[in-house]
């Protein structure tokens, strides 16, 4: 038996995560009447979605003509057909109700003259089934969205008496010894005490995992905590391969510059000023796909064409751009590309260089949020009591890429639609699960290693082995050889974990142990995604095999599982949902107008 105490709770409803999908979630969960409980590791609107800068999509139609098919074709195609077509499907046709409600909730949305919500283009979302002009279909708070969003949504949350456990990290998922999740265990971060929170339903919203990455976008808090504590439950990851490249990092910091710069007019340049853009994607050219872009200013500099001494990242240009509208419409931004790379944006060029930025993979669920303890004999098994949304899930409405400003949606569409389905499987009045306490036990025996690890190697050391690793050998451009090392390197580095040393013992504020849970959750998701990218013999998406050059749906196109064991990956695959929700003659979309073929823009 374990000497720490441990304080317990009882909710209906636990979401982990207090980003725009945890939110949304704990929201909607409220809203239906279950006694809702949000444990986040950060305060809610510091965490990632914060940062989310260029948009939202729906298909208001407020700028031109628009349509929910357009939209789901866009989205399917952005996939490179390896997204769920049922999932895709809820995405497009709920994501106007979705963004109306954020408005009506208080979203400072920007406005067109006639007061309407302002949206602007995005890579890869076009008009007539890709066959028209790029859309305006990505919906703005100026270039901080996600900042509104968030400072909206705690606000609602609050107000419908929500309650919320923050800077609690939870560590682990209580589980029934047959396969049910009852709950979760957390440490309260400022005074160190342990916390069980015994819940009918988890929700994971725990975001993405782009630390698992030595240059990201993304926050340092995004450290893929529920895929690691979904892979420790014995539950498989879903398509990991698929990293998403975001092509304007700022160069050396990693920093976001929002594709909204190039929706706004910007456009990419190399070393000799060309806008080569034009000659990779003649029709979409800069707004081509997030993917694609991310390929050409590789190519472009690997041919010896990037800007700068060592010519080594590329040049995005604003300048020509009126300074009202930059005011107006990129403000962050420009403050950005001052501070981060002394960039005055009305008069030079901002470097840039694609920059890891999302995870299309992640805890498969179904369109309702629901986690699946999915394998190739039971592709829709359900997990009971565990859900996930945002970037920790893999409905999968990304695929193997995403579209910019589908991320906002998707939190809010599944967020919601979570809520939907937890209003109807959740009984308020059903009696909690009674709590296995072997279960809670192993979370505290692993918490206390954890606490006593007395190794040679500084988990600041280990991380950093992880992190350059996956740089090199899963990058934007992959090979047999390159993958292979990479599993190898990979494998030697999570064999370290039990080597750890963790210097500070106390309880309270302890970030030493913190880093290093977040570590031990970095390192499945690093795992899950070399090996199953190894195993993955075509290109498609942003998992771009040099030896493998072609999409190849008669063999690859399915999802990859990998269930994690240490250094031990296991792989299955499920197939990819082709059904939509709504035949074509019930207003749904025409199966044909989807149907897969080459992925040009
Ligand atoms: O470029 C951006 O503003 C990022 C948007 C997204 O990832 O959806």
């Amino acid at each position: 038996m374990s000497a720490y105490k441990i304080e317990e709770h009882t909710y209906d409803v636990v979401v982990v995560g207090a980003g725009g999908a945890g939110l949304r979630a704990t929201l909607g969960m409220a809203e239906q009447g279950l006694k809702t409980a949000c444990v986040t590791k950060v305060f809610p609107t510091r965490s990632h979605t914060v940062a989310a800068q260029g948009g939202i999509a729906a298909s208001l139609g407020n700028m031109g003509p628009d349509s929910w098919q357009w939209h789901m074709y866009d989205t399917v195609k952005g996939s490179d057909w390896l997204g769920d077509t049922d999932a895709m499907e809820y995405l497009a046709r709920e994501a106007p109700k979705a963004v109306y409600e954020l408005e009506h909730y208080g979203v400072p949305f920007s406005r067109t003259e006639d007061g309407k919500i302002y949206q602007r283009p995005f890579g890869g979302h076009t008009t007539e089934f890709g066959e028209g002009p790029p859309v305006q279909r990505t919906c703005a708070a100026a270039d901080r969205t996600g900042h509104a969003m968030l400072h909206t949504l705690y606000g609602q949350s609050v107000k419908q008496k929500a309650e919320f456990f923050i800077e609690y990290f939870a560590t682990d998922l209580i589980m029934s010894d047959d396969g049910q999740c009852q709950g979760v265990m957390a440490w309260k971060l400022d005074d160190g005490t342990l916390h069980v929170f015994n819940a009918k339903m988890v929700v994971l919203a725990t975001g993405g995992y782009g630390r698992a990455y030595f240059s990201a976008t993304s926050a340092h808090t995004c450290t893929g905590d529920g895929n690691g504590m979904v892979a420790r439950a014995g539950l498989p990851l879903q398509d990991m391969e698929f990293v998403q490249f975001h092509p304007t990092g700022i160069f050396g910091a990693g920093c976001l510059i929002t594709e909204g710069a190039r929706g706004e007019g910007g456009y990419l340049t190399n070393s000799e000023g060309e806008r080569f853009m034009e000659r990779y994607a003649p029709t979409y050219k800069d707004l081509a796909s997030r993917d694609v872009v991310s390929r050409c200013m590789t190519i472009e500099i690997r041919e010896g064409r990037g800007v700068g001494p060592n010519k080594d990242h590329i040049h995005l240009n604003l300048s020509h751009l009126p300074k009202e509208a930059l005011h107006l419409r990129l403000p962050g931004i420009s403050e950005s590309a001052r501070v981060f790379a002394g960039v005055d944006v009305t008069k030079e060029p901002i470097p840039v260089l694609p920059t890891v930025h999302y995870n299309m993979g992640g805890i498969p669920t179904n369109y309702w949020g629901e986690v699946l303890n999915a394998d190739a004999e039971n592709p829709d098994r359900i997990a009971p009591g565990l859900m996930a949304v945002g970037e920790a899930a893999c409905a999968s409405v990304h695929g193997a890429n995403r579209l910019g400003s589908n991320s906002l949606i998707d939190l809010v569409v599944f967020g919601r639609a979570a809520a939907i389905r937890a209003g109807q499987i959740v009984d308020p009045k059903a009696p909690n699960p009674e709590l296995n306490r072997a279960s809670v036990e192993r979370a505290l025996d692993r918490f206390d290693k954890f606490r006593n690890f007395n190794g040679g190697t500084p988990t600041a050391e280990l991380r950093l082995e992880m992190q350059k690793t996956m740089q090199s050998d899963a990058a934007v451009f992959r090979t047999d050889k390159t993958l292979a090392e990479g599993v190898e390197k990979m494998k030697a580095v999570a064999g370290k974990m039990d080597d750890l040393k963790v210097t500070d013992r106390s309880l309270i504020w302890n970030t030493d142990l913190m880093e290093t849970l977040e570590l031990d959750n970095l390192m499945p998701c690093a795992m899950a995604t070399i090996v199953s990218a190894e195993a993955r013999k075509e290109s498609r998406g942003a998992h771009a095999q040099e030896d493998h050059p072609d999409r190849d749906d008669e063999n690859w196109r399915k999802h990859s599982l990998a269930w994690v064991n240490g250094e031990k990956v296991a792989l299955d695959y499920r197939p990819v949902h082709l059904n939509p929700l709504t035949g074509h003659n019930e207003g749904g979309i025409d199966l044909k107008k989807i149907a897969p073929k080459a992925r040009v823009y």
